[in-house]
């Protein structure tokens, strides 16, 4: 970082708590200096409005879609947390926090079995600590807020081994009541996970398989981008994808594979491409589905924070200068152009609906119940969260019935770290398991009215340092509207080993 820019620092955290308590609103820019007080949470997520450059009505100047860059384990990565200036697209260069310079950070992948070590240095203003999301590890490679490292500070050192299916999970920060500035001023991820599984089917790999961080944004009058926290969620007026302002993909007549996540603070898309060209889901944030799904139930998908999905396009059908356009119904974005350019060429594979991806057993339950309201803004079950404060304690080698509800201010995306779920029903509201829902999750979004059953399994293998459960296994499980979570709707489940 040879030039840093000149950030003013500002104590978020007294925002997030001043606003948890008062229930008034804290409408902070992170770069800049303003502070403004706005009144109520009229920034319903999920509604048209928004009107980005993309939006409809004209033509806007479209940017190439960034593709960060890759780094393969097994090895050594040093991850490092600090100001930058990137290109959103136009060579207009914008202020954001970053992961090595790159916004998204780089694409990390790691096949089932690589030992994955990070070192990660913190050169921001305040604490920060990773968490890789999605994936199932001990608590001291987590990325638990009690881990936290000082700026400038020493770093924080990762080290664990990668057990579980392939998938597309994701890192960003998870300090206390921090989080929502960290991931809004651009520190998030890529991480892939491959498997044997997965490498029979022949998916369209390299340039084939393309990674697609969708978020909203708000920049300022210099075009940096810039935090304002509402307590309902942060909500931007315009979008990027992979840190691009309006993007275009040129692609061949191929098939493609996008692992799209919904990298947003608070916002909900629905997905969709436009003229109903058709796409196949194959996956979502727990990897492969049982089997492909194509045709209505899928030509619109809802994608909440920190969800998943794995997406298979065939642009063979179409001509050179045909475009295809990804658009989230809900505020009415063109998110991503593609333009057919290139040549012909044969997939690897081909796939269809219906078809056989994975193996994928039911869980049977064979522990607790619990169930977990979502109450308001900042609460499970009436408490706000405390680092110290354990709130469950679960068995491990147990498949509990997790069941969560809400008393309104939903929606709310309900994560689960480092256990893996199923999600068996939802009854109310929308009163349908989707079949982007289907296999395996860690996040799962609960509407207004709706209840929730999932089955979460805590394989005692998983968690395991030297052959025991260590003591101190703490794990969070909150709501990833970030703005929710950074004034309380958090909770900590350590867990135990019975048999110990
Ligand atoms: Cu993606 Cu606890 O977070
Ligand atoms: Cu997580
Ligand atoms: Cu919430």
């Amino acid at each position: 970082m040879s030039k840093k820019p000149a950030f003013k620092h500002i104590n978020r955290r007294e925002f997030v708590r001043a606003a948890a308590a008062a229930g008034g609103l804290a409408f902070v820019t992170a770069c800049g200096d303003e502070i403004l007080g706005i009144k109520g949470d009229d920034l319903a997520l999920g509604k048209k409005g928004g009107k980005p450059g993309g939006g409809k009505g004209g033509p806007v100047d479209r940017y190439p879609l960034n593709v960060p860059s890759v780094h393969e384990f097994p090895g050594e990565l040093t991850l490092n947390c600090a100001p930058a200036r990137v290109d959103l697209g136009g060579e207009q260069m914008s202020d954001v926090w970053a992961y090595n310079g790159s916004f998204p950070g780089p694409t990390l992948r790691a096949a089932r079995g690589d030992r994955v070590n990070v070192i990660l240095q913190n050169n921001l203003l305040d604490e920060t600590i990773t968490h890789w999301h999605g994936m199932v590890v001990d608590h001291l490679n987590d990325g638990h807020p009690m881990h936290a490292i000082q700026p400038g500070a020493g770093p924080r050192l990762y080290d664990f081994s990668i057990n579980q299916r392939a998938a597309l999970n994701w890192y960003h920060p998870h300090p206390h009541e921090l989080t929502g500035e960290q991931v809004n001023l651009g520190l998030a991820g890529a991480f892939i996970i491959e498997d044997s599984e997965e490498a029979q089917l022949n998916l369209p790999t390299g340039a084939y398989e393309v990674p697609l961080i969708i978020r909203d944004a708000k920049l300022d009058r210099s075009g940096n981008l810039t935090y304002t926290a509402k307590r309902g969620g942060f909500s931007g007026d315009t979008f990027l994808v992979n840190g691009t302002l309006n993007p275009r993909l040129e692609v061949d007549r191929t098939l493609y594979r996008f692992r799209i996540l919904n990298g947003s603070n608070a916002r909900i898309y629905r997905l969709a491409l436009d003229s109903g060209h058709p796409w196949l889901l194959i996956g979502n944030d727990g990897g492969l589905l049982a089997n492909a799904v194509g045709g209505a139930s899928v030509a619109q998908i809802d994608l909440s924070p920190a969800e998943r999905l794995d997406i298979l396009i065939d642009f063979r059908g179409l001509n050179t200068g045909d475009k295809v356009m990804l658009q989230d119904l809900n505020a009415g974005w063109d998110l991503l152009e593609f333009e057919v350019t290139g040549a012909i060429s044969n997939p690897a594979a081909s796939f269809v609906d219906g078809q056989a991806l994975s193996a994928i057993d039911p869980l049977v339950q064979n522990g607790a119940t619990r169930t977990f309201s979502f109450d308001g803004m900042s609460r499970i079950n009436g408490q706000q969260y405390e680092m110290d404060r354990i709130d469950e304690r679960v068995p491990v080698d147990s498949v509990e019935k997790w069941i969560f509800t809400t008393n309104g201010n939903a929606p709310h995306p309900v994560h689960v770290h480092a256990a893996p779920f199923q999600v068996i029903s939802r009854t109310g509201g929308r009163n349908e398991v989707f079949p982007w829902e289907r296999g395996w999750k860690d996040t799962v979004l609960l509407e207004d009215g709706e209840t929730v059953e999932v089955l979460v399994y805590f394989r005692k293998e998983d968690y395991l340092v030297d052959g025991v459960v260590p003591a101190n296994s703490i794990y969070l499980m909150h709501c990833h509207k970030l703005e929710h979570e950074d004034m309380g709707m958090m909770m900590n489940w350590e867990l135990y080993d019975p048999s110990a």
